[in-house]
């Protein structure tokens, strides 16, 4: 196999910027008009939504869909609005007094301490409905209407009972309790892999690839995920809330038994490594590349936020 190619750092910074930059304009287009007296869930679905954040799920989204030779981005953008969305209302969730109880999110404050806990938990409900709303609202709107609806299969799948849902519910289940290795994988393979997951595979779904390489990219995309969730848990740990845009040592708050907590520090440092080498191993061996992809994974092993 030829060696993994890369992009160098500036031209690949330059290209973060625009695409994060596009992908934030584009998202807020679908953000939903002719609100009356919900108007308060339009605002806190807003504010949550358009808070910032890395863009990660829909850029993995759009770069597999150019990847595998995708040339519309009318066809592919309201999927990346909508796991962003999806996203999005996993983190105001995530952040209720019920589940972390965390005050900073995105740099700002969490949605239900702006609006209330009501309504965080209401604006969680109407991102993930919206989502739902825009990605299958697109199946009218002309394109390979079989592709789409695959991709809506995928995307509902990971984000639910088994995928984030699922995670979420074992996370908050064995919170303070040891762990086995292997619900330890599971829990991360789900609540962060999932969507990650369904990022790489839509994106190359509604290109029209074949079966073979969406298998591919879910490896792909589990191995992407389980180094994103470590390196989150070493980043509670070892960053500021002021680089991180939300509090850190929120895991020893909680008594969450991370990877860090069971494994150690150097361990954990080590698999970030590993997990993301498998992943562009993975990418590697696909018939088409995508430099900027491989270098968007490489990069998220150091990540600073
Ligand atoms: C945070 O996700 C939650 C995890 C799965 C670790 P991100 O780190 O992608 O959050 P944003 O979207 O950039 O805010
Ligand atoms: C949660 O993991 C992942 C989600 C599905 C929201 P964390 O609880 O570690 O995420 P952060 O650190 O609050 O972003
Ligand atoms: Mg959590
Ligand atoms: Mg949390
Ligand atoms: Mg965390």
């Amino acid at each position: 196999m030829p060696e993994t190619k890369f992009m160098d750092k500036a031209a690949f910074e330059k290209q973060l910027n625009e695409e994060t930059k596009w992908i934030e304009d584009s998202i807020k287009k679908f953000l939903p008009t002719g609100v009356t007296y919900q108007k308060t869930i339009y605002d806190a679905m807003e504010y949550s939504l358009m808070a910032g954040g890395k863009r990660l799920r829909p850029m993995i989204m759009w770069e597999t869909y150019k990847m595998y030779g995708g040339e519309d981005k009318e066809q592919v953008l309201p999927f990346m609005a909508a796991i962003e969305m999806i996203h999005t209302y996993s983190l105001v969730h995530d952040d209720l007094p019920a589940m972390d109880n965390d005050e900073y999110r995105r740099g700002k404050k969490t949605t239900h301490i702006v609006y209330g806990e009501d309504m965080g938990i209401l604006a969680g409900d109407a991102l993930l409905n919206y989502a739902y709303e825009t990605a299958v609202s697109s199946l009218s709107e002309g394109g390979n209407i079989y592709v789409k609806a695959r991709a809506v299969q995928i995307l509902s799948k990971k984000a639910g009972l088994f995928g984030m849902l699922g995670g979420q519910v074992a996370d908050v289940e064995n919170t303070g309790k040891p762990l086995s290795e292997e619900k330890l994988g599971f829990i991360y393979s789900l609540k962060t892999g999932a969507l990650i997951e369904a990022a790489f595979m839509t994106g190359a779904v509604l290109a029209g690839a074949d079966s073979a390489s969406i298998e591919a990219l879910e490896k792909a995309g589990h191995n992407t995920g389980m180094a994103f969730q470590i390196q989150d848990d070493i980043l509670d740990i070892t960053s500021t809330s002021e680089e991180l845009g939300k509090p850190v040592h929120s895991d020893e708050k909680n008594d969450k038994q991370t990877y860090v907590a069971v494994y150690g520090m150097d361990k954990a440092l080590q698999a970030v490594k590993d997990y993301s080498e498998s992943a562009l191993d993975i990418l590697n061996s696909q018939p088409v590349q995508n430099i900027y992809l491989n270098t968007l994974v490489e990069k998220l092993i150091g990540r600073r936020k």
